[in-house]
């Protein structure tokens, strides 16, 4: 195992993930563990970047025992500034510039042990640098191994220890040899095992949330049928069994046939104990009229939680009633990484959920209003690894590759105000277009697909009658971060073939346009 402490920087979760892809097994923990405290010992130890400097008076800094362990150390931007504080104070200094960015770093070969951290590797390379302090000399015993133009020490490396420090961040992928970097360390230096893999994860965890959960515990989860939710819940289930709950809010604007879908697949297919709460009325009553898309997400959101808490509240009465079963204290969110914005600093754990996020607001109530504790089992993890976990779970492809569905639902894909008969026809809409998609083949070469509804109509000529009917708009677009997007390529017969079965088969559908609209200017949604 790598020990990775965290001083804080945006970064830290990126080198766990790198280990990963290197089958490597790390954990990542606060900079200010004692290693006393500790029950294992550390093959190596990374020092992660972070946002303070070292020679301020309230800087986070290691504990001393990490430099007597003996083990091999990196130091990773604030992490080679701290190796070189303790060695001199002086030896930090706050740079002229803030360098951030791109570099050109040349590999310095000195000969010995401080060599191996670039072994194989080109001497020149492209690197990322974020830094405005930099070291103004080399402490005592320690060599250049690599320079920028801007940094005279870029890398160093003691000529006998192994210990190393860079400024620059091996673990982003603008570092093009980044990876490599960071396996001459773990691997090749530090000796660890590259036997690491989505099976060790879930055997983990599972381990993990019963520890936590205890012998009786119990915990409650909303499930989406997204891939995310999914995959949490049968970890859950893999866990602690039927003491998950999971409960749906059917809202009345999931796609069609949603609600069925993902009964069977969570109660029949995957055997987890599933609630699900018919709101379909209380939304749609509660949507006449409101035409502002931030109002829709508020009013959706917040009945959303009413109904959550309502039926959380039942399943811990019934619990309370049930001869020894556990109280239910736990709150269970499929939050990932990326929308974790802040990641545990050295102050603590202070993690905040994108408002975006499918039940926004709802951990903050479940936690003030009745006393649970979050858990959050994929938190560590990107979407590619949540997809691997899932068929490491034994879900299906299909799910496991589902596309993103916004928690307001088909309701932010209809322009203007939400009525059964928009919702009906975006519902069929949508279903035509992702199954020609999924016939195609292409469905995995898009990010995220659906067919919304312009609340206008246009006029049309169906038989040898005029009509007035609705809209579609079709959207597809492939992006990686979801905060750029282009719109899909798609070929131009499969399209009009699309729009011909829509006008054909939905009723009250005059036209099917195809959104083009790269973001930005446009977003993914229509609101
Ligand atoms: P936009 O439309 O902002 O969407 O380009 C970016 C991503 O976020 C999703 N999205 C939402 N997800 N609640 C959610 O759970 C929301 O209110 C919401 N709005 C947008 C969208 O589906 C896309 O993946």
């Amino acid at each position: 195992t790598i020990l990775i402490l965290d001083f804080g920087s945006q970064y830290t979760h990126l080198i766990t993930r790198r280990l990963r892809e290197l089958n490597v097994y790390s954990e990542m923990l606060p900079c200010t563990t004692k290693i006393s405290d500790l029950t294992w010992k550390p093959k190596g130890i990374i020092l992660s970047g972070g946002p303070a400097s070292v020679y301020d008076a309230d800087a986070p800094h290691a504990d001393e025992k990490v430099f007597e362990l003996g083990v091999p150390i990196l130091g990773i931007c604030y992490g080679l500034q701290e190796i070189a504080w303790r060695s001199c104070k002086e030896n930090v200094v706050a740079g002229d510039a803030r360098e951030y960015g791109y570099a050109d770093v040349a590999a310095l070969r000195v000969g010995g042990p401080a060599d191996r951290l670039f072994e194989g590797m080109e001497d020149a390379s492209q690197v990322w640098m974020s830094h405005h302090d930099k070291l103004s000399k080399l402490p005592d015993g320690f060599a250049t191994i690599a320079t920028t133009p801007n940094s005279q020490f870029a890398g160093i490396a003691h000529m006998e220890k192994q210990l190393f420090g860079i400024q620059f961040h091996p673990e982003v992928t603008h570092t093009i040899r980044g990876k490599k970097l960071l396996e001459n360390f773990a691997v090749t230096i530090c000796g660890a095992k590259q036997n690491w893999t989505m099976s060790n994860f879930v055997d983990q965890e599972i381990s993990r949330i019963r520890k936590l959960v205890g012998e009786k515990g119990q915990v409650i989860g909303a499930v989406s049928g997204g891939v995310d939710s999914t995959v949490a819940a049968k970890l859950m289930k893999e866990a602690i069994g039927d003491r998950f709950h999971a409960v749906l809010v059917d809202n009345g604007v999931m796609r069609l046939n949603e609600c069925q879908q993902v009964q069977q697949m969570l109660q029949e297919h995957l055997n987890i104990n599933l609630t699900i709460v018919d709101g379909s009325k209380r939304f749609l009553d509660g949507l006449k009229g409101i035409t502002e898309p931030e109002k829709k997400r508020k009013f959706i959101g917040n009945l959303f939680i009413d109904l959550f808490e309502e039926e959380a509240i039942r399943i811990e009465k019934a619990a309370e009633n049930t001869p020894n079963a556990g109280k239910v204290e736990f709150f269970l969110q499929g939050t990932l990484y990326p929308d974790v914005i802040e990641s545990i600093s050295f102050k603590g754990p202070s993690a905040t959920i994108k408002t975006h996020h499918n039940v926004g607001g709802l951990p903050a109530r479940m936690m003030n209003g009745q006393g649970l504790k979050l858990i959050e089992p994929l938190r560590e993890l990107f979407k590619d690894e949540v997809r691997e976990l899932g068929r490491q779970l034994g879900i299906p492809e299909d799910l496991v590759m589902r596309h993103p569905f916004p928690g307001p639902g088909i309701a932010i894909r209809i322009i203007g105000e939400v009525t059964p008969e928009r919702v009906e026809i975006a519902r069929k809409a949508d279903h035509i277009f992702i199954s020609m998609i999924k016939e195609a083949g292409i469905y995995n070469e898009m990010s995220q697909a659906y067919a919304g509804v312009d609340t206008n109509k246009a006029v049309g000529v169906m038989g040898d009658n005029r009509v007035y009917g609705y809209i579609i708009i079709l959207r597809a677009v492939t992006t990686t971060d979801f905060m750029t997007a282009e719109a899909y390529e798609f070929d131009f017969a499969l399209l009009r073939k699309i729009a011909t079965r829509i006008v054909n088969e939905v009723d009250g559908v005059s036209r099917v346009t195809y959104d083009i609209t790269s973001k930005p200017p446009g977003t993914i949604e229509l609101e």
